[in-house]
Order: C-alpha cells, then sequence, then structure tokens
C-alpha cells in the first residue's frame, strides 16, 4: 500500500469519532471567525438553499394566499428585517461529511419541517411530543424506529444504546451507506438523523446498555417517556424491562416477523408483570440473567418472548437451518421498515393519550393482503374403527367354518392373555388391535386408528405389531398351561380379521419350551429411545438375542457392531426420520395422530413428547416443523438436515444394531416376524439391554419398492439413495424380506412409559 493511501486511510478514520454537527451563527462575532476559519482551505462543500426555505415558510404561513414571484423578493426582505441574508438562519457543518448547509435556525426549521404533519399531528400535540425522550436499545429495527420518530418528531430526544457497529450484511435492513461499514450504530443513526434535523436531541450510548448505565440512560437528562426493546440479548431485554418497572416507563417492542409487536403499559399498569406474565414461571435473577451463556441456557427466557407458536412458517424453517446453512436470524428491510413505523405511530399515540392498551400484536402482511389461490393441503383420508357388531357377524361367519373348539378357557382367563397381549409395542403406539372371545375362539382384528398409515404399507407396521401381540398371548397362555395356536382367518374378511387362536389343555407337562420365561418380561419391555454409553455389548449376549429370534422358523437376525457400520446406518435412518417429518402425510400423521405433547392423554394411545429422550431444542426443532408450512419450505429448499440430530445422536450413542429378515413369501410373514422380534426384545429385556426401534427406513423402503405410491418426488429421489446405502450395509439381507431394524444399548430407563388403552376399549366377548 503507498504511503498516501495508508495515510489517508488513517485520517479517515478519524472522522468515525464524529456524529454531532456544528452550528455557526454568522452575526455572532466568534462563530464568524471560526466559520471563516473553516472555509478558508477549501476542503468543505457548501450548499446554500436558505431563500427557498424563506419562501416556503412565507408561503406555509399563508396558505390561503397566492404569491407571484416578485411577491415572495419582498416577503423575504420583510421577513429578513434588515439582517444580511447570509447571516440569517444558521450554518451546520457536518464534519463526517465535510458539508456546510445554510438553514433557518431551530424554531423557525421545526415549524416548516413539520407543516405538513398537520393536521394529522396538531401544533399543540406537536408541542406535546416535543417533551418526550425516548430510549431505544438496539438499532436494526431501532434504527427504522428512531429515523421516524425524529423524521416525524413524535418526541424530542432519543437515547440510542447499541455496542455493534456496522457490517456489511447489516445493510439487508439497515438503510445506510458503504462509507460507514464500521462505524458504531448509534453514531450512524445520530448523524442520519443531524443531517435531516440537526436540531433534534440524540445521546449515544454506545456500550449498549450495561448495568453501569441503565439508571443513566433511564433517568439522566429527565426519566424516558418509553423504551423501545430492540436488542437481541435476553438479560438485557428482562433487565430493561425491569428497569421500565420500576420507574412506570411503558415498553415497545417489534419482532420485524409477522408485525409482531409487544406493548406493556408500566406507566398506567405498574403491577403488570413483565412480558405479558409469559417469564413469570422462570427465575429471574439478574445474577443469573447475566452469566446466561449457553443456547440452552438461554432457551426457556427467549421462547416465551418469541412466541414459538406465532412465529412466520419462514421464520420457522430458517431456525431449522440455523447453524447449519444460516449463520443468522433472517430480518428482511420491509419487515425492519414496517417495524419503525409501527412502534412510532404506537408510541406517538401513547405520548398523546391515544392508545392506553398492552399486549402482542400482528401487523401480519400475508393474513391483511393473502394469496388466496388455493393451495394444496393434505386431506387425511378418515378412519374408522371396527365396530363390536362387526367383530360379532365377522366372527360369526368364521365359526361356520371352523370346527368346534377343543378347549375354552374361561372369560378372565382370555382377558389375563389380552391384558399381556397388548401390553406388545406397536408402531406410533397405534394399538390397531381389537380381540374377540367367542365360543372358544380369540379372534384378533385389525381396527384402523388412523395414527400409523402412511407407515403402515399393506400393513406392514400393524401386522409386526400383532406378532407381537400374539407372541406376548402366547407366552401368557402357556404360564397358564394352555396350549395356544394361531391360524390366518378362514373368511374372506382381508385386512380385518387378522388370526384366529385356539387354546388347548397342555396335553404333557414337558416343562417351558425355551423362550417361555420370556413371559416375565414383557410388562418391564419398553422401547428405550435415550442416549446409550455406546459400551461393548457382549457376544454371548447378541448370541441370546440371535437364539431368540431364531427359535421362531425362517427368521434370522443379523446384528452389527462397529462404529463404521454405525455411522452407516445413521446416514440412513438420519435421513428417512428428516423424510417422515417433511412428507406431508407422513407429517400430518406425526403431528395429528401420534405425537402427545401434553402429559395428559386421554386416547391412552400415540407417542408421549416425554418418552422421545429429546433436549428443549430438540423439542423446539420438532415445535418449528409442527407448522405444515414450514416442513413444506424445508423440503422445496432440500434443507431440514437439523431434523437428522436426535436419530444420528442416538445412534451414535449405541453400542449396536440389528436387522431381523425373514425368507421371501411365509403366509402371515411379518406376523411371524413380529412374533420372532418380541422374543427378541424380551430377551434384551432380561439381559437389561436397551431396543429402540428404527423403522422409517423399512417402512418406505417397502412402499418405495411397490412404486412409492403417495411419496412426492424429492421424497422417492432421496429413499432410493437411502435403499442403495442400506443394501450396502446390509448385502446379506439382499435375498430375504427385511422386517424389523433396531438399534441396541446401555441407557437409563426412560422417565415414563407409553400408555395402553384399557383392555375394556380393545377386548369384547359374545
Ligand atoms: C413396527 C414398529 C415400528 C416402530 N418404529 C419405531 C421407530 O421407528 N422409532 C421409535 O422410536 N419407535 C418405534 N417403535 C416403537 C413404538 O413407538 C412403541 O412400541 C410404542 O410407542 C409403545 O411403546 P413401548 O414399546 O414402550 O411399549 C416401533 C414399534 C413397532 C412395533
Amino acid at each position: 500500500m503507498s504511503s498516501e493511501l495508508a495515510k489517508l486511510k488513517e485520517e479517515s478514520l478519524k472522522f468515525r469519532e464524529f456524529y454531532q454537527p456544528e452550528f455557526f451563527r454568522l452575526s455572532i462575532k466568534d462563530d464568524k471567525i471560526k466559520f471563516d476559519e473553516l472555509i478558508k482551505p477549501g476542503l468543505v462543500f457548501v450548499f446554500d438553499e436558505i431563500s427557498d426555505q424563506l419562501k416556503e415558510l412565507i408561503k406555509s404561513r399563508h396558505p390561503s394566499s397566492r404569491f407571484e414571484a416578485d411577491d415572495y423578493a419582498k416577503l423575504i426582505d420583510k421577513h429578513l428585517a434588515g439582517v444580511d441574508i447570509d447571516d440569517y438562519g444558521v450554518w451546520v457543518y457536518y464534519p463526517w461529511s465535510k458539508r456546510i448547509v445554510h438553514i433557518l435556525d431551530e424554531e423557525e426549521f421545526i415549524e416548516l419541517r413539520t407543516s405538513a404533519n398537520k393536521h394529522k399531528i396538531t401544533t399543540a400535540e406537536r408541542n406535546i411530543l416535543a417533551g418526550k425522550k425516548v430510549g431505544v436499545i438496539g438499532l436494526s429495527v431501532g434504527q427504522s424506529v428512531s429515523v421516524t420518530m425524529a423524521m416525524e418528531r413524535s418526541c424530542g430526544e432519543l437515547r440510542l444504546a447499541d455496542f455493534d457497529t456496522l457490517e456489511l450484511n447489516n445493510l439487508n435492513r439497515i438503510r445506510t451507506g458503504v462509507h460507514n461499514l464500521g462505524l458504531l450504530k448509534a453514531y450512524s443513526v445520530a448523524r442520519e438523523i443531524a443531517e435531516l434535523d440537526p436540531f433534534f436531541k440524540v445521546v449515544c450510548y454506545t456500550d449498549g446498555i450495561t448495568d453501569e448505565n441503565i439508571d443513566d440512560f433511564f433517568l439522566r437528562g429527565g426519566k424516558l417517556d418509553a423504551v423501545i426493546d430492540e436488542c437481541d440479548g435476553v438479560n438485557i431485554k428482562i433487565l430493561c424491562r425491569i428497569k421500565a418497572r420500576e420507574l412506570n416507563v411503558p415498553v415497545l417492542m417489534e419482532a420485524s416477523d409477522r408485525g409482531t409487536l409487544d406493548i406493556e403499559r408500566f406507566d398506567l399498569e405498574p403491577d403488570r408483570p413483565i412480558m405479558h406474565g409469559w417469564l413469570q414461571h422462570l427465575n429471574i435473577d439478574l445474577d443469573i440473567l447475566k452469566n446466561l451463556k449457553t443456547n440452552a441456557e438461554k432457551l426457556p427466557y427467549m421462547l416465551p418472548i418469541a412466541g414459538l407458536e406465532t412465529l412466520s412458517s419462514r421464520m420457522k424453517a430458517s431456525m431449522i437451518e440455523m447453524q447449519v446453512t444460516l449463520t443468522t436470524w433472517p430480518q428482511l428491510a420491509t419487515a425492519v421498515t414496517l417495524g419503525g413505523a409501527v412502534t412510532a405511530d404506537t408510541c406517538r399515540r401513547i405520548f398523546l393519550n391515544q392508545y392506553a392498551g398492552s399486549g402482542r400484536f400482528f401487523i401480519d402482511m400475508e393474513a391483511l393482503v393473502p394469496d388466496d389461490r388455493r393451495k394444496e393441503h393434505f386431506e387425511p383420508k378418515a378412519t374408522v374403527e371396527i365396530t363390536e357388531q362387526e367383530m360379532k357377524e365377522i366372527s360369526g361367519k368364521a365359526l361356520g367354518i371352523l370346527s368346534k373348539a377343543s378347549y375354552s378357557p374361561s372369560t378372565e382367563q382370555i382377558s389375563d392373555i389380552v391384558a399381556a397381549a397388548i401390553k406388545a409395542p406397536s408402531a406410533s403406539n397405534s394399538q390397531p388391535w381389537k380381540w374377540y372371545y367367542r365360543e372358544g375362539y380369540l379372534f384378533l382384528f385389525y381396527s384402523d386408528t388412523g395414527i400409523v398409515s402412511f407407515g403402515d404399507f399393506e400393513m406392514m407396521a400393524s401386522d409386526i405389531a400383532f406378532g407381537a401381540a400374539i407372541e406376548n398371548a402366547a407366552l401368557a397362555a402357556h404360564a397358564m398351561g394352555l396350549d395356544f395356536n394361531v391360524d390366518a382367518a378362514p373368511v374372506e374378511t382381508p385386512k380385518v380379521l387378522v388370526a384366529v387362536i385356539r387354546f388347548d389343555k397342555k396335553s404333557t407337562d414337558n416343562g417351558l419350551y425355551r423362550p417361555d420365561e420370556l413371559v416375565n418380561y414383557i410388562g418391564e419391555r419398553v422401547t428405550n429411545r435415550n442416549t446409550g454409553s455406546g459400551k461393548a455389548i457382549s457376544k454371548d449376549i447378541f448370541n441370546d438375542l440371535k437364539d431368540a429370534v431364531r427359535s421362531v422358523a425362517e427368521v434370522d437376525l443379523i446384528i452389527k457392531d462397529h462404529p463404521d457400520e454405525l455411522a452407516q446406518l445413521a446416514n440412513i435412518v438420519g435421513p428417512a426420520e428428516r423424510l417422515k417429518l417433511l412428507n406431508p402425510s407422513s407429517h400430518y400423521e406425526f403431528y395429528n395422530k401420534e405425537l402427545r405433547w401434553e402429559e395428559d392423554n386421554l386416547s391412552f394411545d400415540g407417542v408421549s413428547i416425554k418418552t422421545l429422550g429429546i433436549s428443549q431444542a430438540e423439542e423446539i426443532g420438532l415445535k418449528m416443523v409442527k407448522d405444515p408450512q414450514a416442513a413444506n419450505l424445508l423440503a422445496e429448499w432440500s434443507g431440514g438436515q437439523a431434523l437428522e440430530y436426535t436419530a444420528r445422536k442416538s445412534i451414535a450413542s449405541s453400542s449396536g444394531f440389528g436387522l431381523i429378515t425373514m425368507s421371501d413369501f411365509i403366509s402371515m410373514q411379518n406376523i411371524v416376524g413380529g412374533r420372532a422380534m418380541q422374543r427378541m426384545w424380551l430377551t434384551a429385556t432380561k439381559n437389561k439391554i436397551s431396543i429402540q426401534p428404527l423403522m422409517a427406513p423399512l417402512l418406505y423402503f417397502a412402499r418405495l419398492r411397490a412404486g412409492g405410491n403417495g411419496m412426492p418426488d424429492f421424497m422417492k429421489k432421496e429413499l432410493e439413495k437411502l435403499y442403495e446405502r442400506f443394501c450396502k450395509l446390509f448385502p446379506e439381507a439382499e435375498e430375504r424380506e427385511s422386517v424389523f431394524l433396531f438399534r441396541m444399548g446401555l441407557s437409563e430407563t426412560p422417565v415414563m412409559k407409553s400408555l395402553r388403552k384399557p383392555i375394556g376399549h380393545v377386548f369384547m366377548h359374545y
């Protein structure tokens, strides 16, 4: 770099310190001397439009008069009353731009500059507003509010607090020039105001708001009449509200998303809890607040303030992309401009006693100026659960074909058997079963709860659950000394009557066959979604699990536990879980049928958020994507990678994973596979090994391989890739059908167990 350039740069940097103009009234001797010195080197730009201003002033004072050009010369002369026009008014020097501008002096300047406000703002109102002091914290939306208020003169003093300097990526929403990069935001705003109205009082707090200066900010030079909070720091947000409440100062905040405006009238409601009471469940200890460092620590405070549910879809989708494809919250110039107007307008009305409310409001352009063209919404198909009458009719038909039962256990015994059966796992805890006991036969019916439908291609998921329930029932029957036999439905009732179970007295007491001891683990078995320790599981246990599966004919279990294989698995399950949330039909099912947010679950089915073993941040992610429009946007952007996090994290913490396979074309294939799965799961429970099914890939592959009906193209395309990965990971499974994929490990017991419908809802007898 040349030394001239370096010197010029250094010189120019000095101008960063200036934000206040200098005034020269040439009728004052001292001013005149200084002014002459200033202009002597000829290094300034001079702008003199004073006579036009005088002409305008005269015109504005005589609105009903029609003056000719000659009249103005005379009227201006009269107005000057002998003062030389150069000495009239004031010369204002802006050191940062080396500009000198000749303007009317304060009173006339303000009168003329605000003359077009009348009578939206009357002169009397203008005079009230001139006495108002406003503190602005944070200068993105804050810049827009400040400049708008100064322009309108809806207050007489602005105290601007921001420690930040301007960066290029601020210029999408902060109106300023590139020459101001690196300049303190507070100075940039102060300069902008000074350029449009040099008489406007601006005080800059370039450390932002701190413990040390907050009293000064609120009180020095007179108590603030309103605070505009536009800062990012959660502790400052709370701190300034506590102070505002203490001093009865109203607080306004605009969130530049959906035109969200918060108003807290601590001036009128001194006992009003801060932030509308949404933080009342939290510890508002300032020492704790000051030390909030991580996002996880700040989130509990930020969430109620941000109001997750009411964010725009684009904001929610963008939040999911934070730290993946985005580094900062999106904020648009339109939103910031609107925010400036909305806040300034409300603040003025508060000052003029034209508004007395508090609360959160939305000036949501998309809602106010809506796009009425029909959008495609996912329409779920109607589901109807099977009725007792239907079970009676179908079982009656079946009994016409079946021979008389050789042994009929009591209804109490059957009730106990069904009670064990329904403790079985089912996809999304859909419990797709109903049981009907009649004339010695126990009929198992499919009952469509609508909880799993997209993921239940050709009833794969339900059949596995039926298999698991049948296995539980068999174990319970054996424990009662009963023989247990399952047959496929004897009547043409496809997909409704699943199986018919016969009982017998055990002919010989040949001791329990191997898995029978598993009956003791039916109640203990649970889906464990917690992260594990990653510690190795012994080969003996793996062999135990394999034996359990292989005790059912034609079924096999492949187990893998190498870290590379776990990583490969995560690259299949993670994306499949993301697709589950981004595909409209599985999204609908997950949020409307499967997931239970509340502890209370009156339907006793579905999966409670509490059983998912996820962190608060992951839960927030799920909440963001609950909005179908946000999910659609993520799909459109090929985004949402953060939604893979939960699966990836839990797989990485696992000790291994398994795949249950079957030889092809076996009757009741998945039901048989489900029985083997349940034997494996109960064996794992016995060995204190935690199990979590990872079924999204298998269930979606089944649909994909049959043509992908109901799948959007983006999903099909990605699943094809995932299927290739899957075949690479499990080459052994190529010639067989994959039934059940799961991870296993050593994890803490879940805090909560999934509920089951009471037996009276699912078991009936003739
Ligand atoms: C066929 C099938 C598929 C399942 N898929 C998953 C899965 O992909 N992810 C998961 O976390 N749990 C899965 N589960 C577990 C169920 O959600 C769980 O069994 C149900 O909520 C009842 O809870 P419980 O197993 O603790 O009794 C699946 C269970 C079955 C039977």
